[in-house]
């Protein structure tokens, strides 16, 4: 679907996410001819610079991140053409004059706001955006999270940015469900009738979703300390990941049928209990270790690091889902940084056969796995038992293989390309709507209260393993093992 021409205004136009992601985002869309001619990209930030000096700074710090093909100084010409730095005080309604004089009054125009700041100003950015007569009926708003720090501000987001714009105008961003594979999870699950059979508690033994980085938290540690993997990954991500695997076929792709799906999950998550908490849920923060046989440091000796930091950068979880379909099939939910490994998979496992009518005992047999592969590389993989060549029958595991580039050889797009396409397109399905945003918080909430009452500290672990200890003791209790524990060395 062909875009109608816009003015996409970016709050936080100077910030980290806008140099890093938008505007090389929007840039790829250009290239791929994407965007109307006379689209724009409005870049709001407080300091005072002139267009050179702005588009100077887009060029060495947004530029150098742009992936292939190489940037082409034509292609690029024309993007930086689309660019408009405007500079205002972003919670002082008075200071919004050159933006009023810089967005174009057609109402044809489709405006997107997108507030890439703290979450503490966007009910002033809105209701500056009013105040100035800004918000038109074709005008939309995204926002990028932290969508608060617990149930009592997201609700609160909500109700503010809601004074202004409609629940149909809001766009609340999780990237994790702009990736490639989250939607592929969509057509494996719905496009297939193969799995959904098969996809509950009679057959599935339990599920594994991972996030793992080798990153350690860089330069950000003044927003990390105040959030920890719990609020900066599991929250939002993980809860998504979990909602696409675990909902109920929605009736369309539609954005309330899918929504009204993954809000069910939600909300039949079951609740933990001081003590539940305690036996389900490992906080760990790293120590100082080897990522990639280099020495990196503890979190506490991080830059900018308090001297006695509770803050949790790995969180595992047994999870559970309250319905006839989920019913005791343990969700496994871990996140980390400073990581062995960097990936982001989710990993079904069906039960075990009945029984073997071969020589082999019936627990030789791996059961089968699908794992579906978010990051580094997308693809599907099916694990099933197969006979080895040969004389006689001995069962071996093998895998049915499915990579999506090679499989696709179409370029790939970003999360953060196809999300803006999305709502330059104005389709919602993609994007957490307001209940489902204050359900996962309400979800959380317990055990941010218990781990903020409780004076202990996170588990130490070693930068460049898995996690501590206990992150394997709490899956190794029920028998099971996760994915890279239990695969088999050869
Ligand atoms: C962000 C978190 O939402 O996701 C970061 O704030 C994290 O801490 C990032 O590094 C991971 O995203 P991706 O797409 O690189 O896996």
């Amino acid at each position: 679907m062909a875009l109608t021409d816009f003015d996409l205004v970016l709050f936080g136009g100077s910030g980290d996410l806008s140099m890093r992601k938008l505007l090389p985002a929007m840039y790829a869309r250009d290239v791929a001819n994407d965007l109307p001619a006379t689209a724009r990209i409005i870049c709001v930030g407080r300091a005072e610079a002139s267009q050179e000096e702005f588009l100077h700074t887009v060029e060495t710090t947004s530029k150098p991140l742009i992936k292939s093909p190489a940037v082409a100084p034509a292609a690029w010409a024309r993007f930086t053409a689309r660019i408009v730095y405007v500079s205002l005080n972003a919670t002082d309604a008075a200071t919004y004059a050159p933006l009023v004089d810089a967005l174009r009054q057609d109402s044809a125009i489709t405006r997107v706001y997108y507030l890439a700041t703290p979450p503490a100003i966007f009910a002033r950015i809105c209701e500056s955006l009013k105040e100035n007569g800004l918000v038109t009926p074709n005008s939309r708003v995204v926002l990028e999270k932290p969508l608060g720090r617990d149930l009592a501000s997201a609700k609160q987001i909500n109700a503010e940015v809601g004074k202004v714009f409609e629940e149909s105008q809001i766009y609340r961003i999780d990237h994790y469900l702009g990736k490639e594979t989250v939607q592929n999870l969509l057509a494996l699950r719905f496009g297939n009738i193969l799995f959904e059979p098969l996809w509950r508690r009679e057959w599935i033994s339990d599920v594994q979703i991972t996030i793992a980085e080798k990153l350690g938290v860089g330069n950000r540690m003044g927003y990390y300390d105040t959030s920890g993997a719990l609020r900066d990954m599991l929250q939002n991500h993980l809860l998504q990941l979990l909602c696409i695997v675990a909902m109920e076929p929605p009736t369309s792709i539609a954005p309330d049928a899918v929504r009204d799906a993954k809000l069910q999950v939600l909300r039949s998550l079951k609740k933990f209990t001081p003590t539940t908490l305690a036996q389900n849920i490992v906080r760990g923060q790293y120590r100082a270790g080897h990522v990639d046989g280099k020495a990196v440091p503890s979190y506490r000796d991080e830059p900018d690091a308090p001297e006695h930091s509770r803050t949790e950068t790995f969180v595992a979880m047994k999870a559970e889902i309250d319905t006839w379909r989920w019913a005791g099939v343990p969700f496994y939910l871990r996140t980390g940084k400073r990581m062995a490994d960097s990936l982001a998979e989710i990993v079904v496992r069906f039960k075990q056969i009945p029984h073997s009518i071969f020589a082999q005992p019936t627990n030789s047999f791996q059961p089968n796995s699908l794992v579906i592969r978010l990051q580094p590389d997308e693809g599907l993989r099916m694990n099933l038992m197969a006979k080895t060549p040969g004389d006689g029958m001995r069962l071996k595991q093998a895998e049915l293989e499915l990579d999506f580039r090679e499989q696709f050889k179409s370029p790939r797009m970003e999360a953060y390309e196809r999300l803006l396409l999305d709502v330059l397109r104005g389709q919602l399905t993609l994007f957490m709507r307001g209940d489902e945003l204050e359900a996962a918080w309400e979800w959380v909430e317990p055990i941010l209260d218990h781990w903020e009452s409780d004076d202990s500290y996170p588990v130490p672990y070693s930068a460049g393993t898995w996690g501590p200890a206990a992150s394997s003791a709490l899956i190794s209790r029920e028998g099971l093992q996760w994915r890279e524990e239990a695969l088999p060395e050869d």
